[in-house]
């Protein structure tokens, strides 16, 4: 096992009813900027109980941060933080509005000229402002974690960006949220977080024992909840399980003392930036390929994953490792999830030429 470090200071508030306790995590007389998407929490009620749960402060209001949050968006939102004198954060929303968030935290006590400058150059965010989340979409780990990645359109880019200072202060993590999460959002989800695990176990042993079977049994209990959730995203227990999976699947443990890889997730951003198509399914179409191309690599690791995850059983090492990587393409396909660039875009000649020179 590598050496390492491990810190990670976001207080979590896990289960039914949270929402109400957001008023005990946030500085009395603190100036709140509550920050959401493009409109999902006023149908579903979340906005309400949050606004309820915020009664004794001053509250002002950012809404319509898009998925794969925009830069430009953004900026908007910074001037309000300026102008307003806000001492504090709110994000509520799914890993888009997260992220936006930390952007934010880190664009307000920026001393440079560009705040750009963070994502381009980019820059390590040690201190930033203050900020709590409300998780209504289990999926990027955002909310316990300290990385967010941004868009800017008009450069046709996506970039991280991260640092101590950029872990949220707590997040209410409530399961019934994933009541009215569309389908697609769900898969998107179970995609995200099975990938997340992936990037971080799918290298080479290392003799790490318990980070292997913490990861392991992130994978198992997606597979076993996927079908529950996806076909009644009201069970309570399924969507709790699959909630505390998507946490845990990135908020750093899991990545202690092992060698990680995350080209899958970087050649992703670029599919995002280049032809908009969501990122959970950008993992999909590179992850079965990547593994097929670096089999020799990482075949060890994926036989262990076929035979502890999928329960794959064959001769050799080898025809293991094969037989994994058509099971993993089999469970993404099971989430109705496309595996093939073809399958989003019939514009896709070129692209692997595009993003080799990009990264
Ligand atoms: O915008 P609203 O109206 O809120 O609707 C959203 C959005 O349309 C909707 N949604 C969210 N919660 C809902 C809901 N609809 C109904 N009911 C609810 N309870 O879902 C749509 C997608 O939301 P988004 O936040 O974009 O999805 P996700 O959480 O998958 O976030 C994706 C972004 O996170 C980044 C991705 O690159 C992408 O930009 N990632 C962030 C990471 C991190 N910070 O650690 C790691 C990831 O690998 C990923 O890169
Ligand atoms: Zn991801």
């Amino acid at each position: 096992m590598n050496n390492f470090e491990f810190k990670n200071p976001t207080k979590i508030l896990f289960g039914k009813g949270q929402i109400e306790n957001i008023k005990n995590e946030i500085p009395k007389g603190a100036h709140i900027l509550m920050l959401y998407g493009g409109g999902s929490i006023k149908q579903n009620g979340i906005y309400d109980n949050v606004k309820i749960a915020l009664a004794d402060f001053k509250v002002e209001e950012f809404g319509g941060i898009p998925a794969n949050p925009e830069y430009d968006v953004l900026m908007n939102a910074l001037k309000i933080i300026k102008e307003k004198k806000i001492t504090f954060l709110l994000a509520v929303g799914g890993g888009s509005v997260i992220d936006g968030t930390k952007f934010l935290s880190s664009a307000a006590l920026y001393k440079g000229e560009d705040p750009w400058e963070i994502l381009s150059k980019p820059i390590r965010t040690e201190v930033g402002m203050p900020f709590g989340t409300v998780l209504t979409l289990p999926a990027t780990g955002s909310e316990m974690n300290s990385g967010a990645v941004i868009t800017r359109a008009s450069l046709k880019q996506k970039l991280g960006m991260g640092g101590p200072g950029l872990f949220p202060q707590f997040s209410i993590l409530d399961p019934t949220v994933v009541q009215s999460i569309p389908k697609r959002q769900l898969a998107n989800g179970i995609t995200d977080a099975f990938t997340h695990v992936l990037e971080q176990y799918l290298t080479y042993p290392i003799d790490a024992a318990l980070q292997d079977r913490f990861s392991e049994s992130i994978m198992q209990t997606l597979i076993e909840v996927a079908p529950k959730v996806i076909a009644n995203p009201s069970d309570y227990k399924a969507a709790s399980n699959f909630m505390w999976c998507c946490t845990m699947a990135l908020n750093g443990l899991i990545q202690k003392g092992v060698p990680t890889d995350w080209a899958i997730h970087a050649i992703g951003h670029e599919l995002t930036a280049l032809y908009g198509i969501d990122h959970a399914r950008t993992l999909a179409i590179i992850a079965p390929s990547h593994y097929m191309k670096n089999f020799e690599d990482k075949k060890e690791k994926l036989a262990q994953l076929g035979q502890r995850v999928f329960g794959i059983h064959s001769e050799t090492t080898d025809e293991i490792a094969k037989k994994t990587i058509v099971a993993l393409e089999g469970f993404f396909h099971s989430l109705d999830i496309k595996t093939k660039l073809s399958e989003y875009t019939e514009d896709y000649k070129g692209t692997a030429e595009i993003i080799e020179k990009l990264l």
